[in-house]
């Protein structure tokens, strides 16, 4: 696989070869760990994490799965007990990241379209763990791991994406990386003010096949996946705007109950009040199965790009 060394920058950065190869060579690490529980293919080797939005299972996860791999990890740490506090810009701080020599580096920030800034200026390639609302592709990797897991196949699948679509990056990383295959159909689900921002749809144009509603029932029997995302409360430049679409949509165990067929249930978590706890009982809930799944698929993305 040729992904030694590569930023990975947006969920179109990868063939769907090289993501089906992810997905067994995460299966087979699976397996591994459960054996030997920290294995030594990254002995010697360096993870930088830096996180300057909030995290946790993405964080986490990297930082477990690099580990588990046999190699160390070095946190930036929260970003009020570094220098950028007392005003360093992100690409100093991130030079002087790159400058102490960590085979890879793993970046949270909110500027959309920063993380190729970043990558250009350093040498260790660049994992984009959250840009902003743009993209979240890692994320798009352990979402699409857990269709093929959970149901053999991504393609033909029919997928509901709810929620947040406008503000969120992984409703447009998951678009993307589903794009790469065949026959798939994405259902837009979400109130007018939150639907999918244009510039996604023009990017799987032609590549899925895709619409939009703003009423789940009238096609969750159409799903095999129902991947529901959080009203992203933190970018809504106004309040009042987060309080009027608060509630806006929801899923709980009852209204899952009354259709004939209910799909597999995922989100990337964290959730608040739109996924109900009344669901996670259902055989169908998945989400926290999905999180697990993330440490293995980073694990396999790490150990590729690290070439070892
Ligand atoms: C998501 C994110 O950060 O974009 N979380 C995650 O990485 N699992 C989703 C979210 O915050 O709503």
């Amino acid at each position: 696989m040729g992904l030694k060394g590569r930023d990975v920058i947006s969920a179109l950065d990868f063939s769907r070869a090289e993501v089906e190869e992810l997905f067994r060579l995460a299966e087979r690490l699976r397996e591994e760990i459960a054996e030997r529980r920290i294995l030594d293919y990254a002995r010697g080797r360096l993870m930088a994490t830096v996180f300057m939005e909030p995290s946790t299972r993405t964080r986490l996860s990297f930082t477990y799965a690099m580990i588990r791999l046999g190699g160390a990890v070095v946190d930036f740490g929260p970003e009020a007990a570094t220098s950028r506090a007392k005003g360093e810009s992100l690409e100093d701080s991130l030079r002087m990241v790159d400058g102490y020599g960590p085979d890879v580096i793993v970046l949270r920030q909110g500027t959309p379209g920063m993380a190729e800034k970043v990558a250009e200026v350093c040498e260790a390639p660049v994992i984009n763990a959250g840009d902003g609302w743009n993209e979240h592709p890692t994320q798009a990797l352990l979402d699409v791991y857990t269709i093929w897991r959970e149901l053999g196949r991504v393609d033909g699948v029919t997928v509901g994406i709810m929620g947040d679509l406008k503000h969120g990056r992984t409703p447009s990383s998951l678009s993307y990386m589903l794009s790469l295959f065949d026959g798939v159909k994405i259902w837009y689900i979400a109130p007018d003010p939150l639907q999918i921002r244009p510039e996604v749809v023009e990017r799987v144009e032609g590549r899925v096949e895709y619409s939009k509603t703003s009423k789940l029932e009238d096609v969750i029997e159409e799903l095999d996946v129902l991947y529901v995302t959080r009203l992203q409360k933190e970018r809504f430049p106004d309040p009042e705007e987060y309080e009027r679409l608060k509630g806006s949509y929801r899923v709980d165990a009852d209204f899952l109950r009354k259709f004939r067929k209910i799909p597999i249930i995922m989100h990337p978590l964290p959730r608040v009040w739109e996924l109900d706890e009344s669901v996670d009982s259902l055989p169908q809930a998945k989400y926290f199965e999905q999180a697990v799944n993330g440490m293995y698929v980073r694990a396999a993305l790490v150990k590729e790009i690290l070439g070892i």
